[in-house]
């Protein structure tokens, strides 16, 4: 598999630079592609090799756990198309490799709102209807149109329509081994608002326009409040490894959520739909005493309990023994199963 203008290979790859954790781990094979050709030509070789493929975009929700016996790919596609308007949407179609932060700017200046609340979030676009990122109240299926896929069985591209993406919190079908394995995003196709609807609801994210004195915001007014609030509480990667949050908030029936209040009255417990709650699981670890640990170079960031962090040259291996370690004593304390987040690489 050599000679495509567009395909960079580098065998017994180190991954350190590909993950905003930086744990040091080694891959089989690492192939940037720039193209879908190049896609379709490291994809068909890992198919002739019988060797597994594992795509990695940003790396921002991966924990690499060990060496990686596989072929990994980082599709570099990129490119942005506004599509057309009607009176209220703007459809703009944005390759997966373009990087998220920079795709809400270019959306901001271009007067396509929507996608304030989610300024900030690492990663590129290809990932974030993976695991549907949400922030301050707004989650991104709300502007997904479309996803566009190459399907390795078929070989061809073809769309899922936003029903067939099946999101749900921090979740759809592209999670799912099976989908995973067939598919592999190719580009997202977002239907964003021509009059701003401002979703300023979020506790936080109103007490920090309010300390701006902003009273009547703007979009740019909200993204950038967004992006202060993050650089606060959550640590930039570029400085120390992190993958956000390392749990999703655990939802529940509303029953279990208000037991387990009764007996830890101070526990923020959220509606979450149709008799279910959620639970802050920053809060429950929290209580359980793990803000600011730190065990070797894995630790629990100071200013939020509910990101694992790197502070320098910790194995993946040793962040997810953290992890299991935080995991069972939230269990121990108060009958809560937490549930990772990123997605675990090897181990
Ligand atoms: N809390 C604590 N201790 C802490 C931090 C928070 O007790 O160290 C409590 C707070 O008092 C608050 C609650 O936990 O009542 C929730 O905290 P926060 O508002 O910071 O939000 P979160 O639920 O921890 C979620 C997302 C974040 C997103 C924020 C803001 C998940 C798994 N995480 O965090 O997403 O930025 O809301 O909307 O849903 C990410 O996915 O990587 C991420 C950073």
């Amino acid at each position: 598999m050599t000679g495509h203008p567009q395909l960079e290979l580098c065998a017994d790859a180190q991954l350190r630079e590909h993950n905003s954790f930086g744990v040091a781990a080694r891959a089989r094979l690492l192939a940037r592609a720039g193209s879908l050709d190049a896609v379709r030509v490291a994809l068909d070789w890992a198919e002739r090799e019988s060797l597994p493929v594992e795509v990695l975009g940003g790396g921002s929700n991966v924990l690499i756990a060990s060496d990686l016996e596989v072929l990994v790919l980082q599709p570099r596609l990129l490119g942005i198309q506004w599509l057309d308007a009607d009176a209220e949407f703007i459809r703009v179609r944005a390759a997966a490799g373009e990087n998220w932060h920079a795709f809400v700017l270019a959306s901001m200046h271009r007067q396509a709102y929507g996608l304030e609340n989610l300024a900030l979030i690492p990663g590129s676009v290809g990932a974030a209807p993976i695991q549907n990122i949400g922030a301050y109240g707004v989650e991104l299926e709300r502007f997904v149109a479309a996803v566009e896929v190459y399907d390795r069985s078929e070989q061809r591209t073809t769309q899922l329509a936003h029903a067939e993406c099946r999101f749900a919190y921090r979740d759809s079908v592209f999670k799912q081994p099976d989908f995973r394995e067939r598919y592999l995003i190719t580009a997202v196709e977002f239907r964003l608002r021509r009059q701003p609807d401002l979703q300023t609801g979020y506790a936080g994210l109103r007490e920090e326009l309010s300390a701006r004195g902003v009273t009547n915001p703007t979009p740019m007014d909200v993204c950038a409040a967004v992006c202060a609030i993050r650089q606060r509480k959550l640590p930039d990667p570029a400085v120390i490894g992190n993958a956000g949050s390392f749990f999703k908030n655990p939802i529940m029936a509303m029953h279990s959520a208000l037991a387990i209040k009764a007996q830890f009255p101070a526990l923020p417990i959220y509606p979450a739909g149709a008799d279910q709650a959620k639970l802050p699981a920053a809060w429950l670890i929290d209580q359980c005493g793990w803000k600011g640990y730190r065990s070797g170079d894995a630790g629990v960031h100071a200013e939020h309990a509910l990101v694992l962090v790197n502070h320098g040259h910790a194995r993946g291996a040793e962040l997810l023994a953290l992890a299991r370690r935080i995991a069972d004593s939230v269990h121990a304390r108060f009958g809560v199963d937490l549930e990772a987040e990123p997605r675990v690489l090897g181990g």
